[in-house]
């Protein structure tokens, strides 16, 4: 007879069995998630060995050669800091240094909001993070709250006011028989939104349409702001790229802050110091007053810690140093303006191109539109055709990432594009 040892080692075999087949099926129902779109570009293109294959799906900076680019502030900033730092926790907000230095370059120099310690700010996980948080506390504080989100838009951005459970509405943005702005049309969304709505603006360099409002619109549209009490959300992942002058490029943000509006702003360094992967942005929200804000930043922070706890310090480090620094900060400035001239000149280039070899369409746009981007003239059907004939990779929309126009690729791509749109 088998001993009690034995059957109970036996049975608990069975069950680890059994067990290991439950633990197995924990995730059947799980689908694999969608595919997203860019990143869909990027593989394709990868897996293409035509060598005339051209990407301008990504939407990261790229040399004259295609190569992607380290800036020197960067390089030099990265000496500076190499051997020095230590690997410290930040604190929950992030670095203190670098959330003053991405309100001066945001609010201005001598921003009389940060002088009266009116921001509350934190450092936040580069743009998309900074949006994710604002979402998270939208939530949290104005749970019966919804955002309007223009048509169109960075896609992510839906993505992230759902995963936050805030309901999105969307207000008229592009429109696409100029290839401008739907001025009109937003400004009776803008009326006709409840009082005291939330509103997801681009501070410039509009993603993905390179459609900014002008000046005198962006007054028009503060001013309604005003009158409907709606908060104006920035995301500005643009500041310094579009223009080439950081300062132009704020220009909406101070127009919204003259006119005394408690705004919100979602900073990234990815784009303006080709920081892409180190992840360093910073959230700012404009209070009442230095009490409210060390409320709402105590409350951002409280957020962030159940997330992440405190943000990485790399990345902090080197924006710190780089904008901390005369020497360095000019050279940055030099350097994004070199970012930003080159893209205007292959908008030039390429428009100039298709003029060139006869096409009878317009493409004004191309030069109208500023940032990265250029938006608009090409069906999904064109895109596609684009790809299979041409091996030039973009998204379906026809956005075309401007960052990979090469003097050495822009008369092959003015070029499919014509024999596409004939
Ligand atoms: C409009 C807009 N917002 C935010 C981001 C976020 O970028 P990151 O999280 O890399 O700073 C991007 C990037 O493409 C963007 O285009």
């Amino acid at each position: 007879m088998a001993s009690r040892t034995a059957i109970c080692r036996g049975l608990l075999r069975r069950n680890s069995i059994t067990g290991a087949r439950s633990m197995s099926s924990w995730w059947t129902s799980v689908e694999p998630a969608p595919k997203d779109p860019i990143l869909g570009v990027t593989e394709a293109f990868l897996a293409d060995p035509s060598p005339d294959k051209v990407n301008v799906g990504v939407g990261a900076y790229r040399d004259d050669n295609g190569k992607p680019v380290v800036l020197e502030c960067v390089r030099e900033a990265e000496r500076r800091i190499a051997g020095k730092m230590n690997m410290e926790y930040l604190p929950m907000g992030g670095s203190v240094k670098m959330v003053e230095e991405s309100l001066k370059l945001a609010y201005g120099e001598n921003s009389d909001l940060i002088k009266e310690k009116r921001i509350a700010a934190v450092q936040a996980l580069s743009g998309t993070g900074a949006c994710r948080l604002f979402a998270d506390f939208q939530k949290r504080f104005r749970p019966d709250s919804q955002i309007y989100i223009p048509v169109p838009t960075w896609a992510n951005h839906h993505n992230i006011w759902r995963d936050a459970h805030v309901p999105q509405r969307t207000f008229h943005y592009y429109h696409p028989e100029s290839r401008g702005l739907d001025f009109a049309s937003l400004m009776d969304d803008v009326k006709n939104a409840p009082n005291g709505s939330f509103f997801l603006l681009h501070a410039c360099a509009h993603n993905p349409t390179g459609v900014d409002p002008s000046e005198e619109q962006w007054r028009e549209i503060s001013y309604q702001f005003k009158i409907k009490g709606h908060f104006p959300f920035f995301d500005m992942a643009y500041q310094g790229f579009a223009s080439g002058d950081p300062e132009r490029d704020a220009k909406a943000i101070r127009i919204f802050l003259e006119d005394g509006h408690a705004i919100g702003c979602a900073q990234s360094f990815a784009k303006n110091m080709g920081l892409y992967g180190q992840r360093v942005g910073c959230l700012s929200i404009v209070c009442e007053d230095e009490k409210q804000s060390v409320a709402v930043k105590s409350q951002l922070q409280q957020l962030a810690r159940p997330m992440y706890s405190n943000p990485p310090v790399h990345g902090a480090l080197i924006v710190t140093t780089v904008l901390g620094d005369p020497e360095l900060k000019n050279l940055w400035l030099k350097e994004v303006k070199g970012m930003a001239d080159r893209i205007i000149g292959m908008r030039y280039a390429l428009r100039e191109n298709l003029e060139k070899l006869g096409s009878s369409l317009s493409w004004e746009h191309i030069t109208n539109q500023i940032g990265m981007f250029c938006y608009g003239g090409l069906t999904p059907e064109q895109v596609d055709r684009l790809t299979n004939e041409f091996h030039i990779y973009m998204t379906r929309n026809g956005r075309i990432s401007m960052a990979g126009v090469t003097t050495g690729n822009v008369a092959y791509l003015a070029n499919a594009i014509h024999e596409v749109t004939k």
